[in-house]
């Protein structure tokens, strides 16, 4: 049987161009998303390739939803070897004082909530299994903070905690826990929201000259499941270009 790998947010930029390189590497790829629309193009896009791609809703932030997509992936393939947790973003750029708290809860929630619930049920899978891995997100801004974005900075260095404490817990049971951290990463989000100007002004300040692609995030992601990163635990890999080398 192959792997089977649960991915959050799996119908964005980020986590569609994950679904992508680990379908293509032959796992079975549930893509879980709360825009069921996307997702089932990722979906569509990995069966056309020939690969095993199943399309789920879910929102991350609710116990209640996070519960019955976790039963019902394990239902349908009896194990989850690999759980991505892509789902997530910074919805407001504003002063911390113009937050109201439930603007600043929602940026938590779906960030760091989010993580937690999904690995609060994944856990107990992978340590039946004595195998797992776990890619949790956060961002350069986790490290740096980020002027306007006080609770998404929070939220996502909160997810490098987490990561580090995780692992340790889960180390015993042969699970390994990391954190992804993108840079200015060209998801199409991204590019919808960025005029050509600003999108120069942010290249020239990146070492490397250019932003991330989605597949640059994906080839790290995947890196993380294979045998050759067994030994790696609670560590944050940042893809940025060199924009912050904490
Ligand atoms: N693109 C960047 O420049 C960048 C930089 C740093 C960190 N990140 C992080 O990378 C991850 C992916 O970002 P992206 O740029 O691909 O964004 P994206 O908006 O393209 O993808 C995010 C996906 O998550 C889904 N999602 C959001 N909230 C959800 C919820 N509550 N339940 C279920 N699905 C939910 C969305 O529907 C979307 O498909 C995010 O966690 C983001 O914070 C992105």
């Amino acid at each position: 049987m192959s792997q089977v790998a649960l991915i959050s947010g799996g119908g964005g930029g980020i986590g569609g161009a994950a679904a992508h390189k680990m379908a293509a590497a032959g796992m079975t790829v549930v893509i879980a998303d709360f825009d069921h629309a996307a997702a089932e193009t990722v979906r569509g896009e990995i069966a056309s390739a020939g690969g095993k791609a199943d399309a789920l809703s879910v929102d991350v932030t609710q116990t209640r939803e996070v519960k019955a997509l976790v039963i019902d992936v394990a239902s349908r393939y009896g194990r989850i070897d690999v759980l991505a947790n892509i789902a997530g973003g910074s919805m407001y750029t504003k002063r911390m004082e113009e937050f109201t708290w439930a603007e600043w809860k929602q940026v938590i929630d779906a960030n760091l909530k989010g993580t937690f619930l999904m690995c609060r049920e994944v856990a107990p899978i992978m340590q039946k299994q004595k195998s797992g891995r776990i890619l949790n997100t956060a961002s350069n801004y986790g490290v740096t903070g980020s002027a306007l974005r006080t609770p998404y900075s929070a939220a996502k260095a909160g997810i490098i905690a987490f990561t580090k404490s995780l692992a340790l817990e889960l180390a015993p049971d042969g699970i390994l826990v990391n954190t992804v951290a993108p840079g200015p990463t060209d998801t199409p989000r991204v590019l919808e929201k960025e005029s050509a100007e600003a999108r120069n002004r942010r290249w020239s300040s990146i070492p490397l000259g250019r932003t991330g692609k989605p597949e640059d995030l994906a080839e790290m992601y995947y890196f993380l499941t294979t045998p050759e990163s067994a030994a790696i635990t609670g560590q944050t890999f940042h893809v940025n270009g060199g924009v912050v080398m904490p």
